[in-house]
């Protein structure tokens, strides 16, 4: 019952836009002395007074042993993550401005009023404690100073790994053994079944979807050259990209919205600025600024075609006005975003009788024997959370059809066809696939923040081995890919 209660909650807070992420708050505020930090200590003390300071928190805290330092730092967490993640929905970006710091604010004691203020921390001991616990449920045994210097919590810092490893021996989740001159800190069977425990809750909350959709723009951020890693991995994309534009019968003069437009490949590559010609408009939006700063030089180097235009956008939140594009399409994004909600933003933005597309590489077999073994570790967290292959990040066939359809699309049309993926270039490949399009995204989350950096040269060792043991041909893998369009009915 309490578990149901907690994930109910957690689903509520969701809706209610409030996003509680101490890996969000770490990655876009480190300044602690900025301006906007000040501004959300004075929203925290605000809400600290009003909610936490005359509280008493027994029973339903009984076994957690909070300081008010402790408390006022899940405020501070909870206002900046959800600062970040508003700037997210709302402009796309999730560079935080100081609006969103303001609204969060406010966003937060509107939660807490709803929810109640004990609930609002069982949520965050929830998620923090999963995250502090990892560490421990991966290692089994950590030096308590390797612990709490922060490196295996990055960005966590020690001052607050202080406070969880207090708490998680209060509450017996973990205990303190001494080896030697040094103090070991191991986790308890209880420690274990409660980080499973609360991992269930984040799944089936739908939280841990939510980190990842960030987790897959700020990993786009950091790419430097995604051109150069898709001539290299995914050399036949421009062809599709260009069969894609044709397939499309887009005429000249047509108003075109392209949708997770990245670095400009199909913008530009695949012709799609040409398709609308000289007197039509194209409008690229992207929700990640690195891709779309890689994307505007482009536009410099095809002669900024006037057409052309960029900005900054996300694709469930669109910044237009109803029916003002004949065309609403993009390639290789919709895997990325809530795909029904962005499948119906871009049907709004197109005239009744316009057309929505996407081109989008569809759920693949690992089963290829070079494949499993280069990628092994990953099928081995896969194991760990009882899945006998990696988690699909590409969507099956069926789920694109049913959310067209869903949506309210008509004559709906589609041609299958494949694109090759080359793993050859060990670094490459795994950058690609690790850091670039976060294909094992589910699976590495389950590790520690050190541990993945760990895994990620383990991945690139393993390459050169399969690059040896296998030949070039049998090194690639056609993966299933389908453009798929429909009509926005009229009278809509
Ligand atoms: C694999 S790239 C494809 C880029 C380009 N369309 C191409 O064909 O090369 C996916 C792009 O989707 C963008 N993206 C991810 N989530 C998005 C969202 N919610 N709204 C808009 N773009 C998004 C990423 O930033 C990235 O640039």
């Amino acid at each position: 019952v309490e578990k149901e209660r907690i994930v109910s909650d957690f689903k509520q807070m969701l809706e209610s836009g409030v996003f509680i992420d101490p890996l969000l708050v770490h990655t876009y505020f480190r300044d602690e002395s900025s301006e906007l930090m000040l501004e959300a200590n004075q929203h925290v003390e605000r809400l600290f007074l009003r909610y936490v300071h005359l509280e008493v928190f027994a029973p339903a805290l009984k076994d957690i042993p909070y300081t008010s330092e402790f408390m006022r730092m899940g405020l501070r967490d909870a206002i900046l993550s959800t600062a970040v993640a508003m700037t997210y929905a709302d402009a796309g970006s999730l560079e935080w401005t100081p609006q969103s710091v303001r609204s969060a604010a406010t966003r937060v004691s509107k939660c807490i009023a709803q929810c109640g203020v004990h609930r609002f921390y069982i949520l965050y001991f929830v998620i923090t404690g999963h995250d502090v616990m990892q560490p421990l449920v991966w290692h089994k045994n950590l030096p308590e100073s390797e612990y709490l210097d922060g490196t295996r919590h990055h960005p966590y810092d020690s001052h607050t790994l202080e406070y969880f490893l207090i708490i998680a021996l209060a509450r017996r989740s973990i205990r303190l053994k001494v080896t030697g001159n040094q103090r070991v800190i191991q986790l308890t069977k209880r420690g274990a079944e409660r980080h499973r425990w609360y991992g269930e809750m984040l799944d089936e909350s739908g939280y841990n979807d939510k980190r990842i959709a960030h987790s897959y723009v700020y990993q786009f951020d950091t790419v430097e050259d995604w051109d150069e890693m898709c001539r290299i991995v995914w050399p036949d994309s421009n062809d599709l990209r260009k069969e894609y534009v044709q397939w499309l019968n887009i005429w000249p003069g047509a108003h075109v919205l392209e949708v997770g437009c990245g670095t400009g490949a199909l913008t530009f590559e695949g012709q799609l600025y040409k398709a609308v010609g000289g007197t039509g408009q194209l409008t690229a939006i992207d929700v990640s600024s690195g891709m779309l700063e890689q994307g505007r030089r482009k536009f410099e180097d095809f002669g900024h075609p006037s057409q052309v235009d960029f900005a900054q956008a996300s694709a469930e939140h669109l910044p237009f006005a109803d029916g003002v594009f004949n065309f609403s399409i993009g390639s290789a994004f919709l895997h990325f975003t809530d795909g029904k909600r962005a499948l119906s933003e871009m049907m709004r933005t197109v005239a009744p009788g316009g057309t929505v597309s996407i081109l989008q590489g569809l759920e693949m077999e690992m089963d290829q024997p070079f494949f499993q073994d280069w990628f092994e570790p990953i099928f081995d967290l896969a194991r760990r959370r009882n899945a006998h292959k990696p988690h699909s990040y590409l969507p099956h066939k069926q789920r694109l059809i049913s959310w067209f359809k869903e949506v309210g699309l008509l004559n709906i049309e589609y041609l299958e066809t494949v694109s090759m993926w080359v793993f050859d270039d060990p670094e490459i490949v795994v950058q690609h696939l690790v850091r670039g399009i976060s294909f094992f995204q589910r699976e590495i989350m389950m590790l520690p923040w050190d541990d993945r950096k760990t895994l990620i040269s383990e991945l690139i060792d393993r390459g050169r081995d399969v690059r040896r043991k296998y030949p070039n041909s049998e090194r690639i893998i056609q993966i299933p890919s389908i453009m798929l369009k429909g009509r926005r009915p009229d009278g809509l």
